[in-house]
């Protein structure tokens, strides 16, 4: 991969020029409103924050913030070569490829790590030592958990699951998790409250680029994320056991809290700036986590992601975690001939997503728009599945509104289904029936038609071909500019 932990992710980076340190900041808001005016000026051409000696903090103890968030900072995290055409297209499918074929390669277990160069236990612990930011004006507290790794074991199966959720901090042995309904760490945890067990927990808030890349990306029920995250990186995650719980814990982590969520300790958690763009879904009880052991290298970094209304720091990635997870989700459901997926960063990386096909047969564009919106990534809040020929870029918005305002009959082509997957945290969610609906929008030429619709008025490619070859200073000038 080119690095083993985030330390060498980050000299790596600060190597190529993307990486900024940044000196004297707060912890209230002003590292979250330095990094929201940063990304919205500049998205993924920003570099990546890494805030030092944060107000009433000592030397050392630092805050991350866009780890992945640059085509060159994705490429060198999952260990893909930086394509050199333009466009989204040519990342996303040297990422896939790395997908394709992927082997899954549990962890090795080790008896020493980086991670317990410090342990606090029992009294001595106390969460405050490190920066927790908060990151928007109008959160509930202070999030220490935001670009983390959760991990839980399922009572039942004996499988290790880890998902990124967030994290608020209670006081210094205390905090809180927010998982939505229907993730899998959400069913694991509630498997162990509803019968009055505490949930054994790892919440590894200073993590490694490739465990965070699995942890936020939906992997089948039943397979680990360290597998994903081995497969990934093509060597086994180094962990440690956890003395409490006896769940992995990644041996380079930069800071890991072990403990369990209390069947029967609750408080109020939230509100936070959500991915939605919207600090939705409120104030409401969630089950407190205990801490019983802290352990974190010296000079520790805790990696951060505020997320917010669109761009911010760590939709970029998002984008192509997500097209490519959908991509995939299609295929390995049976929808042949997908030639593109775009999930949009102005959809949140959730709620506009495109999809384009070769058609086949009658009936093939609804089938990969269904799809599309019950799979995961859409499946969870999903709001629009725009489907279209193989002669559009899917992330080419000005493409996508021609092809919708030309090729969609909408008394045809919407279809619209009801009572899907929602959540608390979606804004038009008034009622704690969280339930959502999708829309699926086929904007592709009718099946019938494809071969008598009207011709695009473009030039074809011998013409282009020829005017390139024959004009080609002319061409090259007049298309740079010069
Ligand atoms: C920065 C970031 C923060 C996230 N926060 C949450 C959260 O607070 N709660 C949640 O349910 N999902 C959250 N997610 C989404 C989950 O990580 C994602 O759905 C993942 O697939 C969940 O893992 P699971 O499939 O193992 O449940 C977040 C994702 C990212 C990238």
């Amino acid at each position: 991969m080119g690095y083993t932990d985030l330390r060498e992710f980050l000299a790596k980076v600060e190597e190529f020029g993307e990486l900024r340190k940044i000196e004297g900041m707060d912890w209230n808001v002003e590292m979250g409103a330095i990094t929201e005016i940063l990304y919205r000026e500049r998205a993924e051409k920003s570099p990546a924050l890494l805030f030092d000696r944060v107000k009433d903090y000592p030397a050392g103890y630092r805050c991350l913030y866009g780890m992945l968030n640059s085509p060159k900072r994705f490429a060198l995290a999952m260990g893909i070569p930086l394509p050199q055409e333009r466009g989204l297209m040519p990342l996303l499918h040297a990422y896939r490829q790395k997908m394709t074929g992927m082997k899954l390669i549990p962890p090795r277990y080790v008896k020493n790590g980086p991670v317990l160069e410090n342990v606090m236990e029992g009294d001595d612990i106390d969460l405050l030592r490190f920066p927790v930011p908060v990151h928007h004006e109008r959160d509930g507290g202070r999030y220490i958990g935001t670009a983390d790794a959760v991990i839980t074991r399922d009572p039942d199966e004996g499988w290790v699951n880890s998902g990124t959720y967030r994290v608020q901090l209670l006081d210094k042995n205390h905090c809180m998790l927010y998982i939505s309904q229907g993730k899998q760490g959400r069913i694991q945890r509630d498997k162990y409250l509803e019968k009055g067990q505490p949930c054994p927990a790892v919440i590894v808030v200073g993590v490694d680029p490739i465990l965070y890349a699995a942890s936020r990306y939906q992997v089948p029920w039943g397979t680990s994320e360290f597998d994903y995250a081995g497969g990934l990186q093509g060597g086994p995650v180094e962990v440690i056991e956890g003395k409490y719980t006896g769940l992995p814990i990644p041996a380079h982590a930069e800071i890991a809290l072990e403990g369990e969520v209390l069947p029967d300790k609750k408080d109020m958690e939230g509100p936070f700036g959500e991915w939605h763009g919207y600090y939705a879904g409120g104030k409401k009880e969630e089950n407190v986590f205990l801490v019983k052991r802290v352990m974190f290298r010296t000079n520790p970094i805790l990696t951060c992601a505020a997320s917010q209304k669109p761009p911010h720091a760590h939709l970029f990635e998002r984008c192509f975690i997500r097209s490519a997870g959908l991509w995939d989700g299609l295929e390995k459901a049976g929808c042949p001939d997908v030639k593109g997926v775009w999930v949009h960063g102005a959809g949140s990386g959730r709620t506009f997503n495109v999809v384009s096909i070769k058609q086949r047969y009658f009936g093939h564009s609804r089938q990969a728009g269904m799809l599309a919106s019950q799979i995961p990534p859409s499946a969870y809040v999903g709001r629009f599945v725009i489907v279209v020929d193989d002669d559009i870029d899917p992330s080419n918005m000005d493409e996508v509104i021609w092809a919708m305002g030309s090729r969609c009959e909408p008394t045809q082509d919407i279809e619209i289904t009801r009572k899907c997957w929602g959540s608390r945290l979606d804004p038009l969610q008034f009622t704690d029936q969280y339930y959502n609906s999708k829309a699926v929008i086929d904007a592709c030429i009718p099946y019938e038609h494809i071969k008598d619709f009207a011709p695009v008025a473009e030039s074809s490619p011998q013409l282009r071909k020829a005017i390139f070859s024959k004009h080609s200073k002319l061409m090259k000038e007049l298309i740079s500019g010069d």
